[in-house]
Order: C-alpha cells, then structure tokens, then sequence
C-alpha cells in the first residue's frame, strides 16, 4: 500500500466539509453555553487501562492501542467519559456539585469503515455530575433536543430505556454482573434470541424467561402506554418496577421541557457500553438505522476510578452523523461565505490595494486579496468560482479619484464610490 495514501477509516475534511463540520460544532458550543456547561480540554490519549474499565467488550476490542517510549500501554480515546469520570475522581473532586462539562474534539475506534461508520470521528460530549434527580437526565435530553432542533434536524425521535429494567430483573435472578453485561451485549446487537437463551443457561427461571419474553415484546409508540405495560410485567421484580418509575418520572419532565419531543420507549432496549445504571437513550431520524447519538446516567464511574461516589449522567452526539443526516435530509448546510475579492489593476495599484486590504480587516471585513498578478476578468472569474460576495477591483484612476469599483458578485451588479462608503456598504 501506497505511503501516500490515507489511513483506512481516516477522513480528510476539504474546506467545504470542514465548513459544515465546524458549523455543527458551533452549534453544540452555543447549546452547552444555553444549558450552563463549560468547555474542557482532555488529552487524546490515556492509560489503556482507564479507558478499558466497563467500557465494554464493543469498545474495548476496537481500541488503538499502543506502548509509548516509556513502555506505557497507551490508547486514544475511544470516547470523552472515561477521561471526565478520572477528573471527576481526581483533580475536579473537590468542587462544588453540580458539575456541567462539556466537550468536542476527535475520537478514535477501529470499527469497520462503512456509512456513518469511521476509524476517526467527532462527538460534542455534555457530562453532569453530582445529581441523581430525574431532573438532571431530563436536561441532558432536553439539551440533545434543543441541538437537532437548531441544527434543523428534521423528524428525529428519542429512543428511551433504563438499565434497572433488565438489570433490576436479572439481579433478582441472581445473575452476577459479569453474566448480565453478556445478556445486554446480546441485546444491544438485537439478538433477542441469543439473549434468552444465554438467560436460560445462567439458569434464570421460567417466570423470569416469560417476564424477558413479555418485556421484548413490549412495543407502542405512545410512551405511557409502554410504562404501563412495563409496570405490569414487572410486578413482581421490586428493582425493575423502580426503573420504570424513574423513567416515567424523567419523560414526563421531558414533555414539559418540550411537547414536541417525540420519545419512543423500548423497555428491552441496552446500549455497548457497561457503565450505564439508569435511563439510557439514542437519537434516531428515519433516513439512517445508526444513532445520531446516545447517552445514559452511570452513577458508579466515578467511584470505580477512585473518587467519592458522584452520580452521573451525560451524551455524546455524533457531528459526522449529525451532517449525514442534514444531506440525507436535504437540509442545506451551505455557509454563504462573507469574503471580498480585492483586484488592484496592474503593478502601480498594488501598494495602495494593500493598505486597502489592511483597512478592511481592522473593520472585521474578510478580504481575498489577489496575489497571483492576474487580469481583472480572471480574477473576477476566480472570485467567482470561490464564492465570493463582493469584488474590489481599483486602478490608477480610481485611485487618483479617492474611489474604487465595488461589484456585487451575486447580483452582478457595480457601482463606483469613496472608502468611506465602501466600508459602510461592507460593514453592513
Ligand atoms: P456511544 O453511543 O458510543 O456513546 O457514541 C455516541 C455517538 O458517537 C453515537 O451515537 C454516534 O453518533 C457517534 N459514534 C460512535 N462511534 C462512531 C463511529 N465509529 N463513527 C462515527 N460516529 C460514531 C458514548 O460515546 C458515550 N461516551 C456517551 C455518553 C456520555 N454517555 C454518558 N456520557
């Protein structure tokens, strides 16, 4: 394979893409200052070992691993919660609770390059610690429903569980952990089957394999009809009926913050990663069958890693699936670029296009300033073809005059007038 070629699974973002790219990116910025998170910064790489505790097997087999020269076992990060959580036990254990960070940046996984699917992708990344209220997830779906909504995401729904369902279930079985993380694995992969079978073999008796099968079974769009039923198959698993309860608790504040917010619950629902231990949920929109983002509560993280008990809950959205969905959706993402072309007219009008361009820029004004010599007509069919808004195009004579020629590239239209005006024309 060719050294000039890209890594498998890697992208190069050309102005357009990182255009659209950077524009989601302010948009996740803007709904983080919305909802009170402040932005940190975390390294790209951690101690494999870190990042491997209940990630889970999905993540934790796709993670780009290496020793550094020191001989540490080394990753990148495959996701931002894990390196928040070892802040959140270390450096930030002191501070006052709640605590609302956020973060974007790059992750990395070697999962099968494929539609939506890359070996390096972006993620805006929204953590609250310290509260274990309904309240607290409500914002964290309330934030993620304001972002798609800004985004003009059109029809996107909210997929919801909780983990207690299943896990309240099977720990009333007396499976052990280990042997439920196995269960939830099967059914994050929709191997409903599997996963009764691998229930069977952990010897969960025959009620409960019924209560499973009631619970896989269990669909409706209207998500009170979906609780009530839940409730009911669960009468009998006093720590199953309590997730149901809390996830009632968390959808009704969720219609209140929202009654636009279309929630779909799906009681055998369970994400890849392990560290969940409450509501869990995805976004979805029609066109794509992979999620445009998930997130969960995971109360115990913080502990495992050391820190005082802090419960948790938090999101991470996928920016290249976000912009997939915007181009399946056929919403534009074009940004109108606010440059102006600056065309001096031979050699002598060049010192003067350059204090121009100068003048310009201290007023904010974005100038492209043509550096390659050219005749006008070229020029102007370069500003063209770049998109520009505005040409500049001075000579001699416009200099002697104290003027120059603005054209509007757009409506094609030109007209001669004095700086001032032109920065006021511009400025507007
Ligand atoms: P996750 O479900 O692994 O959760 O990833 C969240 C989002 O990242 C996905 O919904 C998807 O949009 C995007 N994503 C994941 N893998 C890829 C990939 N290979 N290519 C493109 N996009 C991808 C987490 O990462 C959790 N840390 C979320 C969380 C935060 N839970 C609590 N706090």
């Amino acid at each position: 394979m060719s050294k000039f070629q890209r890594i498998r699974g890697m992208r190069d973002f050309l102005p357009s893409d990182a255009a659209k790219l950077r524009h989601i990116e302010a948009a996740t910025r803007d709904v983080a200052g919305l909802y009170g998170f402040a932005e940190i910064i975390t390294p790209l790489i951690e101690h494999y070992d870190l990042l491997a505790v209940k990630s889970g097997e999905e993540i934790k087999t796709r993670m780009y691993v290496f020793n550094d020269l020191g001989g540490r076992k080394i990753a990148l990060r495959p996701e931002f919660t894990a390196s928040i959580a070892r802040l959140m036990a270390t450096t930030l254990r002191n501070e006052p609770k709640p605590l609302r960070l956020f973060s974007t940046g790059t992750l990395y996984r070697y999962d099968e390059p494929q539609f939506g699917r890359y070996r390096e992708f972006w993620q805006s990344n929204y953590e609250i610690f310290g509260s274990k209220r309904p309240e607290a997830d409500a914002e964290i779906l309330s934030l993620t429903h304001q972002l798609m909504r800004k985004l003009e995401v059109q029809k996107f729904w909210l997929k919801m569980g909780d983990v207690g369902i299943l896990r309240g279930l099977l720990t009333e079985e007396e499976v052990e952990e280990e042997r439920q993380n196995r269960i939830l694995q099967l059914l994050d992969a929709k191997r409903w089957e599997d996963a009764l079978k691998t229930a069977k073999s952990f010897k969960v008796s025959t009620k409960g394999i019924t209560t499973l099968k009631k619970i896989f079974a269990i669909k409706d769009r209207d998500p009170s009809k979906v609780l009530q039923k839940t409730m009911k198959v669960l009468k009998d698993y006093e720590s199953g009926v309590n997730a149901v309860e809390n996830l009632e608790e968390i959808v009704n504040l969720c219609k209140r913050s929202s009654d636009e917010m279309d929630i779909l619950v799906e009681p055998r629902f369970a994400r890849g990663l392990e560290y969940y231990t409450g509501m869990i949920f995805e976004v979805f929109v029609p066109e794509m069958d992979i999620s445009l983002g998930g997130g969960g509560r995971y109360d115990k993280l913080v502990e495992m890693f050391g820190g005082e008990s802090t419960p948790a809950v938090g999101v991470a959205h996928g920016l290249d699936r976000i912009s997939l969905a915007l181009e399946k959706q056929n919403t534009p993402q074009k940004i109108l670029r606010q440059v102006v072309a600056l065309v001096p007219i031979g050699e002598k009008a060049v010192p003067k296009a350059v204090e121009l361009a100068s003048q310009l820029r201290k007023r904010g004004i974005h100038v492209e300033m043509e550096i390659m010599g050219r005749t006008v007509s070229r020029a102007l069919q370069d500003a063209d073809r770049r998109e520009a808004s505005h040409a500049i195009i001075m000579g001699p004579k416009e200099i002697a005059e104290k003027k120059v020629m603005l054209r509007d590239l757009r409506t094609r239209q030109q007209r001669l007038i004095d700086i001032q005006e032109l920065f006021k024309t511009l400025e507007r």
